[in-house]
This record gives structure tokens, sequence and C-alpha cells, in this order.
């Protein structure tokens, strides 16, 4: 009988632990006392405090979307330019105050972001259901997959437990976000600093298969792309005319565009195919094709050909952008109201 007793002191070592796991981190968003270098962010972290916290992002979203299909876009952009600026905590979504200058306002963000008012929604619907439980750079995490999943895209376990910030950094978002006419070299750094690859780099620009950029984001393009008044010679010629009657020499900043012309509400592998065809909307898209730099331009070739493949290292390199620098344990707090510290 040594052997079931072996076992039966096996099995009561492995419930004490799990039991120990719980109660280290209880949905409440406690953490050990060291914060986030104690453990990290996990998938079933509002398990117990609210089970219901993504199928309430989700069904804001549906409706949304429903309405306005660029919403899915708009929202899984927030997702990126929260994490690029002292990391997922949320310091995207507070407004001017005595304390707090906000990023709303930074070159990247001003009259672009959208969807703060989604994110409202979806957090007066978690306040009702789980008061002061679910933080505000967990709903920007949720919502990205949410946008994702809801436009075709892949699903993945989500790790959380982020805790919101109680600062912003507008320098952080001016010099962090990399612009839409940046070099391969540039992007390459831009996302090294973040902790993120090429692979990353690569995958995570196909989030570029559903929405829009405004004219003023491109028309460097156009009209002036390497000081001598000459256009970007990599764009395909039917596609560079179609561009220029949509953003004109002068005036029309605001216009908008697809980015994946072929597909812009689905989220799909068209946007890597039109980097073959050199129909990209952004320099910063083309660019991993023609920029002769490391080994995006393998990567945009195998992503156009496989899109599972596309969707495996999205998804993955998605996990890995939202565990950038989060707040854990007792850092930060979980706001009542996203655009305000408590
Ligand atoms: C690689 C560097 C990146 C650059 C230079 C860049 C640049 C841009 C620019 C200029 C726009 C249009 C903004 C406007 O017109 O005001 C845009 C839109 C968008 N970006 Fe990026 N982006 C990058 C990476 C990402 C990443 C990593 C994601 C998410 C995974 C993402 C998701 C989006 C989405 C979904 C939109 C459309 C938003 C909408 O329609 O409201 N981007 N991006
Ligand atoms: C990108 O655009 C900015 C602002 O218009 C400009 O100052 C910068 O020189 C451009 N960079 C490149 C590489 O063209």
């Amino acid at each position: 009988m040594a052997f079931s007793k072996v076992k039966f002191s096996f099995i009561v070592t492995i419930l004490l632990l799990s039991s120990t796991t719980l109660l280290a981190h209880p949905g409440s968003g406690w953490g050990g006392p060291s914060g986030s270098g104690s453990f990290g962010l996990f998938p079933e972290f509002y398990q117990f405090s609210c089970p219901q916290a993504n199928d309430i992002v989700m069904s804001v979203l549906r409706k949304a979307i429903a309405k306005d299909s660029r919403m899915a876009a708009s929202l899984l952009r927030l997702h990126f330019h929260d994490c690029f600026v002292q990391g997922c905590d949320a310091s995207l979504l507070l407004e001017d105050s005595a304390k707090i200058v906000s990023e709303k306002n930074s070159v990247p963000n001003k009259n672009s972001l959208r969807g703060f008012e989604m994110v409202d929604e979806m957090k007066a619907s978690l306040e009702d259901a789980c008061p002061q439980t679910v933080s505000c750079a967990d709903i920007l995490a949720l919502a990205a997959r949410a946008s994702t999943v809801l436009s075709g895209g892949p699903n993945w376990e989500l790790p959380l437990g982020r805790r919101d910030s109680k600062t912003a950094s507008l320098s952080g978002s001016n010099n962090n976000i990399p612009p839409p006419n940046s070099t391969i070299q540039n992007l390459i750094t831009f996302f090294k600093r973040q902790g993120l690859n090429e692979v990353d780099l690569v995958a995570l620009s196909g989030g570029h298969t559903i929405g829009v950029a405004r004219c003023v984001t491109f028309k460097q393009r156009l009209y002036n792309q390497n000081g001598n008044n000459q256009p970007d010679q990599t764009l395909e010629k039917n596609y560079f005319l179609d561009l220029k009657s949509a953003c004109p020499g002068s005036g029309g900043d605001n216009n908008i565009s697809p980015l994946d012309l072929a597909s812009p509400a689905k989220f799909d592998n068209y946007d890597f195919k039109l980097l073959l065809w050199r129909k990209g909307l952004l320099t910063s898209d083309e660019v991993l094709y023609t920029g002769k730099v490391g080994k995006t331009i393998h990567l945009v070739k195998r992503y156009a050909e496989d899109e599972g493949r596309f969707f495996e290292h999205f998804a993955k390199s998605m996990v890995k952008m939202g565990n950038i620098s989060p707040l854990t344990g007792f850092h930060g707090e979980v706001r009542k109201n996203c655009r305000l510290v408590n």
C-alpha cells in the first residue's frame, strides 16, 4: 500500500499548492507585495471576482460593431498605444487634470484615436456587474482580443491582472510610438525598446488588416517621399493614382483610406498580400517588405501565403505586447472611471 500512500500525499500536496496559489491571487487584484516581480498576469484572474468580464466586453463591442464596423479597429489600436507608453497600464485613457498631462494630445494620438466612449461603456457595465474589480488596462486588453475575434481573426488565452496607472506620459507617447513614415531600421528599434522582436513587428503590423488611416499619415509618400518632390517609387502605379485622388497635395488631411483595401473590416492576411503587390498604405507597412533589413521580408511573404501562421504569430505577439511592464500586486489601482485616477 506504500504506493497509494505516496500517491495520496502527492495529491494532498497538489491541493495545498493550488489553494495557496488561489489565496495568493484573489481576483480582487491582490498580488505579492513586491508587485510585478513576484508573479505575472494569468488568464483566470477574474475567475471568481468577475467571471462575466469577457462576455460583457464582447457584448458591448458586438453592438458597437453592428453600428460601426471600424470600432473593432479603433479598439485594437488603443491597446497598442497604451502598451508602448509606460506599459499596459491604461495611462492612455487619462484626461488632462491638475496632475495629469494626457497622452491623448500626443502627435500619434491627437485627432486620431477613437473608441474612448466604448471603453467607458464597457467600464460602466463592468462596474455594475463587479464594482471596482476589472481594471481599465485589462478592459483594453480584452477589447483588443474581442476586436480581433469579432472581425474574424484568431482567439487566444489572455493573461489578466493588470492594474491602472496614476500617471501618464505625453513625452513617452510622442517618443515611443513609431511614426507612419518610419524606416525599417526605426521600426525594429522602436519594437526592440519594448522587448519585441522582428516577428512581433511583422505579425503585429498585421493589425492593419482592419481600419483606416488619414491622408496626413501617408501624404508624404504621394508627393515628396525623399525630399525631392517625388512619390515613393515602391508604390504600385494604379494604387498610387487612386490614393492621390483620395489624398490631394494640399488639404484633405482628414480624408480616410482603408489600410487593407481588399477587406477593410475583415481580419485576414490580405494586408500582407497587398504588401507583395506594393499596395500597402503606410510606409511603415510597405518597408517590412521593401526595407531589406533583417528577416521581415521573409515574414511578410510567409504570412501572405499562410494565414494560419499569421494568426498564430499574431496571437502570440499580442500576448507579448500585452505583457509589457504591467502594474500588478499593490502597484497602481483599479480605476472607477477610466478617464480619472481614483
Ligand atoms: C508598426 C508600427 C505602427 C505604425 C507606424 C502604425 C501607424 C498607424 C497609423 C499612422 C494609423 C492611422 C492613424 C490615423 O489615420 O490617424 C494606424 C491605424 C491603425 N493601427 Fe497602427 N501602427 C503600427 C502598429 C500597429 C499595431 C502593433 C497595431 C495593433 C496590433 C495597430 C493597429 C492599428 C489599427 C487597427 C488601425 C486602424 C484604427 C482605426 O481605424 O481607427 N497598429 N496605425
Ligand atoms: C517623417 O515625418 C516627419 C514629420 O513630417 C518628418 O519630420 C521626418 O523627417 C519624416 N521622416 C522620414 C524618414 O521621412
